[in-house]
C-alpha cells in the first residue's frame, strides 16, 4: 500500500497545488464566473460551506455596517495617532485592531456565548441581566458610549429588519430584544448595541439556515469566528483613516496638556 510521509501542518480551506487556486473545493474561475461575493469567499473560507444568498448577504451587510464609525472610536484614533507618526500602512491598521476588544467591537462573541446560553437555559431577560450582574460582569453586546434608548444605533435597526424579512427564525434577536428592554428599564445607555445585534442574530442565522449541525454551531460559538466579522470589516475603515491622514499630510499628534487632569 502507499506510505504517507507524516506532515506538519494540515489544512482544510484552500488549496494553490492546481491549476488555479480553490476555496473550500470551488475553483477560482466558478468564483468569479458564477458572480460570487465577498460573503460567499467568507463563507467558503471561514464555514467551508456555501450558504444561501441570504445568509451571505447578511454577512455583507455586517461587513459594510461596520467598515467605519468615524474617526473618534478606539480603533479609528489609534490608526489616526499612529498614521501620524509617520508609521506605515501595516503598521498604522495594527495599532487601530488592537483595540478591538472586550469594549470596543470585540464583544461579538461573547455576546453570543451568553445570549445562546440564557436562550437555551429558559432564563428570563430579568434572570439572565441579573445572574450577570451578581457575577459582575457586563452584559456583552448591551451599552453604548453614545447611542441611547431614544437615539437608537441605525446599523442595529438595519441588520433587524433584514433578519425579520429574510430569516426563517430571529428567536435569539428577540430575545436579545427583550434583555435590552429590561436594561433599558435600568439606564438609558444600556441599548442592544451592533456588537450583541450581530452576535443574536448570527445565532439564528447559524440554528436558522439549516447548514450547521449543533454541534458544529457550538463550535463556532466555543472558538469565536464571529468577532472576525467586525476585525474584517473594520480594517476597510482603518485603511481608510491610514491613507487619509497621509493624504493631509497630517504632523506628529501631540495630546493638549489642557486635555489632561494631572493630578497626584
Ligand atoms: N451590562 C450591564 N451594565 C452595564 C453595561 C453592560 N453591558 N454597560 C454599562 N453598564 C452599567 C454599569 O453599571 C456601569 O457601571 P460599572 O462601571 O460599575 O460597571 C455603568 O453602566 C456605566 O458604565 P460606563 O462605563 O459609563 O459605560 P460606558 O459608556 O463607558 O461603556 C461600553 C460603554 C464599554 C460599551 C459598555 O456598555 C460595555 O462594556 N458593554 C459591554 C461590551 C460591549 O458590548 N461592547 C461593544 C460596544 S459596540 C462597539 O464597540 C462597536
Ligand atoms: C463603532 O462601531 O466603532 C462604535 O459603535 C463605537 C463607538 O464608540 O461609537
Amino acid at each position: 500500500g502507499k506510505v504517507r510521509a507524516p506532515t506538519h501542518i494540515i489544512s482544510t480551506i484552500s488549496d494553490d497545488r492546481g491549476e488555479e487556486p480553490c476555496y473550500a473545493g470551488i475553483p477560482m474561475s466558478s468564483i468569479v464566473e458564477q458572480g460570487y461575493g465577498v460573503g460567499d469567499v467568507i463563507s467558503l473560507l471561514w464555514f467551508k460551506r456555501s450558504l444561501p444568498r441570504y445568509c451571505t448577504k447578511f454577512i455583507e451587510i455586517c461587513i459594510m455596517l461596520c467598515a467605519d464609525h468615524g474617526p473618534c472610536v478606539s480603533g479609528a484614533h489609534n490608526t489616526i495617532v499612529t498614521a501620524r507618526a509617520g508609521k506605515d500602512l501595516v503598521s498604522s491598521l495594527v495599532a487601530g485592531l488592537l483595540t478591538i476588544g472586550p469594549r470596543f467591537g470585540g464583544a461579538i462573541d461573547d455576546a453570543a456565548r451568553y445570549f445562546k446560553e440564557a436562550y437555551d437555559k429558559g432564563l428570563s431577560p430579568y434572570e439572565f441581566v441579573e445572574s450577570m450582574k451578581k457575577k459582575g460582569i457586563r452584559v456583552p453586546g448591551i451599552g453604548h458610549r453614545v447611542k441611547r434608548g431614544d437615539n437608537r444605533d441605525k446599523r442595529v435597526e438595519l441588520l433587524q429588519l433584514f433578519a425579520r424579512t429574510n430569516f426563517p427564525s430571529v428567536k435569539y434577536m428577540e430575545y436579545a430584544v427583550q434583555v435590552e428592554t429590561y436594561t433599558l428599564s435600568k439606564a438609558n445607555n444600556l441599548v442592544l448595541n451592533v456588537d450583541g445585534a450581530i452576535g443574536s442574530l448570527f445565532l439564528d442565522l447559524l440554528a436558522g439556515s439549516g447548514m450547521f449541525t449543533k454541534q458544529e454551531i457550538d463550535e463556532i460559538v466555543e472558538i469565536g469566528y464571529l468577532n472576525g466579522l467586525f476585525v474584517l470589516a473594520r480594517s476597510i475603515g482603518l485603511i481608510g483613516h491610514t491613507f487619509d491622514q497621509k493624504r493631509l499630510k497630517q504632523p506628529l499628534y501631540r495630546h493638549p496638556w489642557e486635555d489632561v487632569l494631572y493630578t497626584k
